[in-house]
């Protein structure tokens, strides 16, 4: 804090009012207000830090005043004064809102103490605030949430060749984001909102595929009973994604090259060209280069669309993404399920953390939806999530798996059993330590970092190692180094 905070001191009885101030001024700037009306103004005029008020004052209520205060766009950090004897409704306060209570006669070192741990509570509340903003603001452009430091790279070439006409391929696993990043190229394109045509080329066979794209004339074959404009023309001005465009047959590949080469089209079954304005955006999770190889797609298309490229990097490759997602996906699905906003319980990182999700995002999405909608708790546990991930492992963990008991002369399972296997050991308290343990291994007993390759905080990790007594003793002799369960 650089500037003098400021405290406003509410009590009916001058003779507290005055205490209070000659005790406090010299830390803080003090005002004193004798009514709840005075101490309004007081707080409309200038932001306060902190407000100290007495519950009872004269005709006022003080419980009144906390109500006011906390509605005003900068509330003050509300702290009660109640007699000793009616601490219940100081805990009223406290419910709707009050930081503290401290009970008359007052003590005051005990006031000074209150004044400062709730000014420490409301800095840490406001930079928390603020810290948020900022990493939304900087690592989400368009709704594409992502701080890792493989994801910004991507990000800057989106803003970098949304505004150019430059045609984009976007690469990438199915549900790595391509399509949320056609859509951020269109809307920071400065072409027209609602000029965004979408095509998604594997649904169509290669006839209508061809008609939906450049239209046809009437009468251009059986069933054309109109003439039917293309998307191509209905995207002019504006951008046409063609999504999957690695599916597209050979023959919608021969035009679709030269609408891009010569900026006209044709319909079928016309003979005029079309002259149109069109940025094309296309996705594919397949890897063209290897079509071309193979004679599937045309080089030259190949070379026509990637003048720029764009790869969605799989999210195992950017794990620390995971949370900023998770959090994210919880309150939009909270939103739109009708459900209060929960946090995920801390048993759930490392299951998120240790699981490879080959679904990437969109997965991410779908198990944050289960735990949304299955959780009844204050939190979301693991067990509100699908069940696979509960079971995941971390990964290359040696698990101790109990063999089940067999004959001598029975020949040994030629690989690993399975994890579930019978006389798997199941008790979580032990996996847990199991795991905690490995940890530890991995990263030389570094506490930091084993808590973070298990997706805790260091404080919950100090915890759990005294709980399970894994704090590293000094050496003994022998016996220590024998495993223990
Ligand atoms: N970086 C991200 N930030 C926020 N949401 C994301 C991000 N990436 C993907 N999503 C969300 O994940 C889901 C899947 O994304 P999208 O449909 O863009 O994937 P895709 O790569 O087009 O998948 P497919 O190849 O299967 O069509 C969507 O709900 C999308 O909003
Ligand atoms: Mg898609």
């Amino acid at each position: 804090m650089t500037d003098t905070a400021t405290v406003l001191i509410v009590d009916d009885e001058k003779a507290t009012r005055e205490g209070l101030r000659q005790a406090l001024e010299d830390e803080f700037d003090c005002y004193v207000a004798a009514s709840a009306a005075e101490a309004l103004e007081y707080l409309k005029n200038d932001p306060i830090d902190v407000m100290l008020t007495d519950l009872r004052l004269k005709e006022d209520d003080g419980m009144k005043l906390l109500d006011e205060a906390l509605k005003l766009p900068k509330p003050p950090v509300c702290i009660m004064m109640t007699a000793y004897g009616s601490v219940d409704t100081a805990v009223e306060a406290m419910r709707r809102g009050a930081y503290h209570f401290v009970t008359k006669p007052l003590n005051l070192d005990e006031v000074d103490l209150l004044i400062k741990r709730a000014l420490r509570s409301r800095t840490l509340e406001v930079e928390n605030k603020e810290l948020r903003r900022q990493v939304e603001r900087k690592f989400s452009i368009e709704g594409i949430l992502g701080q890792s430091e493989i994801m910004k790279p991507v990000l800057e070439t989106v803003q970098q060749v949304a505004p150019t006409r430059a045609t984009v391929l976007i690469e990438g696993e199915s549900g790595t984001g391509k399509e949320l990043v056609a859509h951020a190229l269109h809307n920071l394109s400065g072409r027209p909102k609602q000029k965004m045509v979408v095509v998604h080329c594997a649904a169509l066979s290669p006839q209508i595929l061809e008609s939906e794209l450049f239209g046809h004339e009437k009468g251009a074959f059986t069933g054309a009973q109109d003439r039917r404009i293309g998307r191509f023309e209905l995207a002019d001005g504006g951008t046409l994604f063609l999504d999957e465009i690695g599916e597209i047959d050979a023959s919608v590949q021969v035009k679709l090259l030269r609408a891009l080469g010569e900026h006209t089209i044709e319909r079928v079954g016309g003979n005029k060209p079309v002259k149109i304005d069109v940025r094309v955006i296309a996705a594919t999770n397949k890897d063209l280069a290897k079509l071309v190889e193979e004679g599937k797609f045309r080089e030259d298309l190949y070379w026509r669309l990637r003048v720029v490229t764009i790869h969605m990097p799989p999210l195992r490759e950017r794990k620390s993404d995971i949370a900023v997602l998770a959090d994210h996906f919880l309150k939009d699905l909270a939103d739109t399920n009708g459900k209060p906003p929960k946090p995920l319980d801390e048993e759930v990182m490392p299951a998120l953390m240790n699981y490879d999700w080959p679904g990437n995002v969109r997965e991410l999405r779908t198990v944050i939806e289960h735990g949304v909608v299955m959780s009844t708790t204050p939190r979301v546990m693991l067990r509100h999530l699908p069940s696979y991930l509960s079971q995941s492992g971390v990964p290359g963990l040696r698990v101790p798996v109990m063999q089940p008991a067999r004959g001598t002369d029975a020949p040994a399972p030629a690989s690993a059993p399975p994890m579930h296997a019978p006389g798997f050991d199941l008790n979580i308290e032990r996996m847990e330590k199991l795991f905690i343990r490995e940890a530890l291994e991995r990263t030389n007993h570094n506490r930091t970092e084993a808590a973070a390759l298990l997706g805790l905080s260091r404080r919950t990790m100090q915890r759990k190692l005294k709980e399970m007594d894994l704090v590293r003793k000094k050496k003994k002799p022998a016996a220590e180094n024998t495993t223990d369960a």
